[in-house]
């Protein structure tokens, strides 16, 4: 990694001041799923990177018809979080497809946005939902449009010394949405991805509608024509496909080293008939169900104000490593990543390295419970924070019953991806104590084998689940 300085200011004003201070020199960390392979690869070389980690930017709020989430919500929170199911279904949908669990660990919606990757799911939903987000600078505040705020390829309306603080989602009352996504493999970005939403009027008409993709252009992409074409109308089959198509012909998408152009435009029609389809049929059956205050799957209805998060922030008073229970002063450079100083300076060689950009999961650990990559943590950014290797898995000097269950089942295969889909496991687990075996393949989607396949190591997760062997 190319050298840097790290700060990591407790406060708003205090980031803001070296935002100003530093201006373009200095980049901001949030997550750092995008961030750190930038530089790992030396593509971006601030000589200040100001962790915001430490600021109490989180938490989320439901009141007066919005949602607002602070900008370090995390990916997983818009997942799990039933409360934000409730008023805004799409935003687990779209979660739920970026990248892998690692990345979901750690990874937020204000960088997400900041970042403004065209392929990325978040943007496009901000767009399709006319999300407002605002932008703090030390002179000030204001509130930009998300259809605005996206000006470019990784291009957004941000200034040098602007941080992303929040983001307002309007409540889309009685609006059931779906998405859509086609990527080449699991957790990679999309290819393309369409996200629909319908909200049907008493007679069963389109009263609104929404189309807003990502991958087809160098921003996310409103398909107002094809919005225009639905509304007031009956959601037939034949309009939701004439819709579709508009859509498709308003686009002008590129080549690029997967795909062709043509094949992107055939993707989007398809994609789109396919999500709008969804979404006007979760809109009928929650009309159905509406029974006057009842709501289905997929749709959204006025909240009551409700707090829902706000995440304690990490333990400040410890300033070392905390790995596996035991505290190790170190001192940490600004560029290293905690994959480097566990193995090449503290011998911690049960974390393995593989792609070294998030993709492989050799280098999971949990952070404070969660999986994460290792090659995509700042060491500095982890201090204060519990580290789970899967050495501290150890129980009495034996194995973990899970391990054991790997072992019996053959699941030990090159061995070198073992203790990430070990750590990835337990952590899954936790509160789920009876998966099915698609929950279990999803969770570990994300930890590649490259060797053998994956039948034994499900074999082994779903013995110790079900407690075989007394093992779970
Ligand atoms: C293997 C892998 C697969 C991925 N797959 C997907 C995918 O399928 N879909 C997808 O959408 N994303 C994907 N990502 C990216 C991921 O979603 C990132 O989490 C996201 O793009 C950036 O969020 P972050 O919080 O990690 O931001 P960071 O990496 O910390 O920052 C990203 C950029 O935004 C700036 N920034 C961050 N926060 C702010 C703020 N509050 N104000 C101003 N500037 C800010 C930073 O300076 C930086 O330039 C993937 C990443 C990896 C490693
Ligand atoms: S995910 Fe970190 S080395 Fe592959
Ligand atoms: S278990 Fe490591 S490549 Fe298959």
């Amino acid at each position: 990694m190319y050298p840097f300085e790290y700060a990591a200011p407790e406060t708003l004003p205090e980031a803001l001041a070296l935002l100003r201070e530093h201006g373009a020199e200095a980049k901001v960390l949030a997550g750092g799923q995008s961030l750190v392979p930038l530089l790992n690869y030396r593509l971006a070389r601030p000589r200040l990177v100001v962790d915001i980690n430490d600021v109490p930017l989180v938490g989320v709020r439901v009141a007066s018809g919005s949602l607002r989430l602070r900008t370090l919500t995390r990916h997983h929170e818009l997942e799990d979080s039933a409360e934000i199911a409730r008023v805004c279904a799409l935003l687990p949908e779209v979660a739920r497809l970026i990248g892998n669990v690692r990345v979901r660990s750690l990874g937020t919606v204000g960088g997400s946005l900041a970042h403004a990757d065209p392929a990325a799911e978040l943007p496009m939903a901000m767009v399709a939902l006319d999300a407002r987000l605002t932008l703090a600078s030390a002179s000030g505040r204001r509130t930009v449009a998300a259809r605005d705020f996206f000006t470019g390829y990784l291009s957004t309306a941000l200034g040098a010394d602007e941080l992303l603080t929040e983001i307002e989602v309007p409540v889309t009352r009685g609006m059931a949405w779906a998405v859509e996504e086609f990527a080449r493999r699991a957790g990679d970005f999309a290819v393309l991805a369409v996200a629909a939403g319908v909200s049907l009027d008493r007679r069963g008409r389109v009263e609104d509608a929404r189309v807003a993709f990502a991958g087809v252009a160098d921003r996310p992409v409103r398909a107002v024509a094809a919005e225009n074409a639905l509304r007031g109308q009956e959601p037939s089959a034949e309009r939701v496909a004439r819709a579709a198509e508009i859509a498709r012909d308003g686009l002008d998408p590129q080549s690029d080293a997967f795909v062709s152009r043509a094949y992107r435009r055939l993707l989007a029609g398809v994609l789109t008939r396919r999500a709008l389809s969804r979404a006007v049929a979760r809109a009928i059956s929650s009309e159905r169900a509406a029974a006057p205050h009842a709501e289905a799957a997929g749709t959204s209805a006025a909240p009551p104000p409700t707090e829902l998060e706000a995440r304690s922030p990490r333990d400040s008073s410890r300033r070392g490593l905390v790995i596996n229970g035991r505290e190790r002063d170190f001192d940490v450079r600004p560029g290293q990543t905690l994959l480097e100083v566990l193995r090449d300076a503290l011998g911690i060689f049960d974390v393995k390295e593989g792609c070294g950009e998030g993709v492989c999961g050799a280098c999971t650990v949990l952070l404070d419970g969660r999986p994460v990559s290792s090659c995509l943590v700042l060491a500095a950014a982890a201090r204060g924070r519990a580290i789970l290797t899967v050495r501290g898995l150890e129980r009495e000097g034996g194995l973990h019953p899970l391990q054991e269950a790997f072992v019996r089942h053959g699941a030990v295969q090159c061995g070198f991806c073992t203790p990430g889909m070990l750590l990835t496991t337990l952590a899954f687990l936790e509160g789920r104590p009876r998966p099915s075996r698609d929950d279990l393949r999803a969770a570990l989607e994300g930890n590649l084998c490259r060797c053998t396949g994956y039948a034994k190591i499900l074999d082994a997760v779903e013995a110790y689940a079900r407690g075989d062997d007394g093992s779970g």
